[in-house]
């Protein structure tokens, strides 16, 4: 098995597994994975990919600049297989065609694009397990959100894993079946810590770091390069306080190890 190397996400990647493995027996199954930006939801979508071997992978981005074009994130899905629209059932095919602007028409009717989509996507899979993973899936347009929404609840016997990444806790998506991406703990949130922090740290200072992250993978990789940042301007305390002010919800840490003008911790 190949992939990204996460840390403390062992029961995650295995619940991603067993999404891949249903689906490879024709069971479809979706997921939202929910959590705070920064505690390692892409990251998990990434590994998602790298085991879906012998399957077509499928990636939507959800732009918060598109969130007011209806359908843009359906048409990321659904753009690769386009060259198979005119197979669908008419009424589907004309209403996704309506959305998609490859044909005129009225305002097209959500419950046959939802179809459609279905349609589309289960014709994908006959071939080879399909896995859709949507990421930053707060960002999708309200439609694209319904309608994917609508194909979700409707994946049964189809060879589709759809899997979501959010950080809402509401939504469209809030009646499918989620799993909330928790922190690292504190042995993983070291680890990671300490694969990025050049030289030697005070403990106090490490275990600050830890508790004020909250075993955010982030927050765990950002946080020694702002520190950085602090403490090269360290010295006088009155543009440390300056810099650590820019530093965020970190600031305390930061004040609070920040050398004073006797050299010892806190000013
Ligand atoms: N379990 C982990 N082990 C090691 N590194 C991790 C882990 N999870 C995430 N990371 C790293 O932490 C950073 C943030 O992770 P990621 O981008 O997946 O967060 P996110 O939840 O998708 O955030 P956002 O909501 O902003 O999109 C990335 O650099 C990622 O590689
Ligand atoms: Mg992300």
């Amino acid at each position: 098995m190949s992939g990204p190397t996460l840390l403390g996400r062992r029961s995650e990647c295995e619940t991603l597994d067993q999404l891949l493995t249903s689906a490879r027996k024709g069971q479809g199954r979706v997921l939202v994975l929910r959590g705070e930006a920064g505690i390692g939801k892409s990251a998990l979508l990434d590994y998602t990919a790298a085991q879906a071997t012998n399957s077509t992978v499928v990636r939507v981005l959800g732009v918060e600049s598109e969130q007011e074009l209806a359908y843009a994130g359906l048409h990321q899905l659904c753009a690769p297989y386009l060259d198979r629209y005119e197979q669908l059932p008419v009424p589907q095919r004309d209403a996704l065609g309506t959305a998609f602007g490859l044909s005129a028409g009225e305002q097209p009717n959500l419950f046959l694009i939802g179809l459609a989509v279905l349609t589309l996507l289960a014709d994908v899979a006959e071939e080879k397990p399909l896995v859709c993973l949507v990421d930053d899936a707060q960002w999708l347009d309200r439609m694209s959100a319904l309608i994917l929404a609508f194909v979700a609840r409707r994946l049964v016997a189809e060879r589709i894993v759809l899997v979501f990444a959010t950080r809402d806790t509401a939504g469209d998506l809030a009646d499918l079946p989620e799993l909330v991406v928790p922190g690292l703990g504190d042995v993983d949130a070291r680890t990671l810590l300490d694969s990025v922090v050049k030289g030697p740290v005070d403990s106090r200072v490490r275990d600050r770091i830890v508790a004020e992250t909250h075993g955010n993978p982030l927050a765990l990789l950002e946080l020694p390069k702002a520190l950085e940042i602090c403490t090269r301007a360290a010295v006088p305390p009155m543009l440390s306080r300056a810099a650590t002010r820019r530093c965020g919800f970190f600031s305390s840490t930061m004040r609070d190890n920040m050398p004073n003008r006797t050299g010892r911790p806190g000013w």
